[in-house]
């Protein structure tokens, strides 16, 4: 793609906002972080580097870089008040009901980063955000399991940190995998941003009524956990584990065509990839190289998506739908392996989507017109009738 972008009249007229943060072909399988492919974005395997572009608009220079890790870095605990949060919820708590909980929970302790109008406010608020939601997730985690909180450390990168306070146990000692982290910074570039998504639209609708930032994230984290959206990672290794085995995949790819049947294949499908998704190609990869790290051979689940895959992609119904594997498809399996329980799926997607929800509020924030919110309806209810009192009805 060279030069300026057009837009088709008809998108336009059907877009919600304007934005210059991600751009998405569906029909080509194409996307883009401020002008950059994701695929080599992703290559870099450096996630804040990815936060700071998706936020700034462009990639940073060393110095910015340095100072920008640096702020993020010195601001990964959270206050010791809130970790009393956790012990209110039951440990069979769905760390994502944790999350949306203790995120909005932020608004209660960061007074000094609320008031959207300061600049400076709003910047500290960023920071807080990207910085603490990978503490706040991985606490929402050792919570449900039972063991200690583990404290943030600054000399690991964002990812490898949060392998640390996920997997660390007092006891004994913990060290990151590299190929893990790498693997994890990828992950987290992919699902860092995707346009005006569901959860991305709750964000700046939340946001556009001045609400505080803390609240419009907690916002997006609620919307991300259903199954049709960031819900699917975990709904798609439940699908896959259901599957079982290769002999079983053409009932269910019945069942998925019956249109009296609610089943969908999850993760396949999305409202605008009418092609493959591009982070599933990157997703499939990194779940190889993860898979050859962790020495397991033959993963059962992987052979039942990759044989699933191959059966959709040359099924005549998918092809006439343009049914494809979106991120979700691969991504279950990876974290799995990595050893992350299937309800702590959507939590990680929503750490790694924090930087773009905080990207595309600010961009909203900052934009001298925005205004606030306010879809209309098209009404079909009964016309204007007179009240019957209850002995005449
Ligand atoms: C994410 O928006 C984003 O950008 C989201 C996301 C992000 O990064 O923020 O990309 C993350 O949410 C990815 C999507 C994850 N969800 C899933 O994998 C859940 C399974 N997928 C489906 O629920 C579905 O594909 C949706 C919800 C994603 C989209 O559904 P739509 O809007 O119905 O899709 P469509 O209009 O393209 O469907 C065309 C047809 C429909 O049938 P008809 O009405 O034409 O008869 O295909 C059918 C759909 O019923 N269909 C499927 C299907 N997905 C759509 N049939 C079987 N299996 C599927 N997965």
């Amino acid at each position: 793609q060279t030069g300026a972008f057009t837009y088709d009249p008809g998108f336009t007229s059907t877009a919600s906002c304007e934005s210059q943060i991600t751009y998405i072909d569906g029909d080509a399988g194409v996307l883009l972080y401020r002008g950059y492919p994701i695929d080599q974005l992703a290559e870099q395997g450096d996630f804040l580097e990815t936060a700071y572009l998706l936020l700034y608009g462009e990639l940073p220079t060393k110095a910015q870089k340095a100072d920008f890790d640096n702020r993020i870095t010195n601001h990964t605990m959270v206050h010791e008040q809130l970790t009393r949060f956790y012990n209110g919820f039951r440990r069979d708590a769905h760390p994502m009901a944790i999350l949306v909980a203790v995120v909005g929970a932020l608004s209660a302790f960061y007074h000094d980063s609320t008031d959207i109008h300061d600049p400076k406010q709003r910047m500290i608020a960023s920071m807080r955000l990207i910085a603490k939601i990978p503490t706040l997730a991985a606490m929402a985690y050792k919570y449900t399991i039972g063991q200690p909180f583990v404290y943030p450390k600054n000399n690991l990168s964002y990812a490898a940190n949060f392998l640390h306070m996920c997997f660390a146990v007092p006891a004994e000692e913990y060290k990151v995998n590299p190929i893990l982290a790498d693997a994890l910074e990828k992950i987290f570039i992919l699902h860092a941003d995707h346009e005006q998504n569901a959860s991305t639209s709750t964000v700046r609708l939340a946001g556009s009524s001045g609400a505080n930032p803390f609240a419009c994230i907690a916002a997006g984290v609620a919307c991300l956990w259903g199954p049709a959206h960031g819900g699917a990672n975990e709904a798609a290794l439940k699908m896959l584990e259901e599957i079982g085995s290769v002999d079983n995949i053409p009932k269910y790819i019945a069942k998925a065509k019956d249109k009296d049947d609610p089943f969908r294949l999850m993760g396949f499908g999305h409202r605008v990839y009418k092609n493959y998704d591009p982070r599933a190609k990157i997703m499939q990869k990194t779940c190889h190289d993860v898979l050859t790290e962790l020495g397991i051979k033959d993963d059962p689940l992987l052979d039942v998506a990759v044989e699933l895959e191959k059966i959709a992609l040359h099924d005549p119904y998918f092809i006439e739908k343009k049914l494809y594997p979106n991120i979700d498809f691969y991504s279950g399996i990876t974290l799995k392996a990595m050893g992350f329980p299937t309800s702590l799926f959507t939590v990680l997607f929503a750490l790694a989507r924090t930087s773009g929800w905080i990207a595309q509020w600010k961009e909203m924030i900052e934009d001298p017109a925005q205004k606030i919110g306010r879809p209309r309806q098209l009404y079909t209810g009964a016309p204007q009738r007179d009240y019957v009192t209850i002995d005449k009805r």
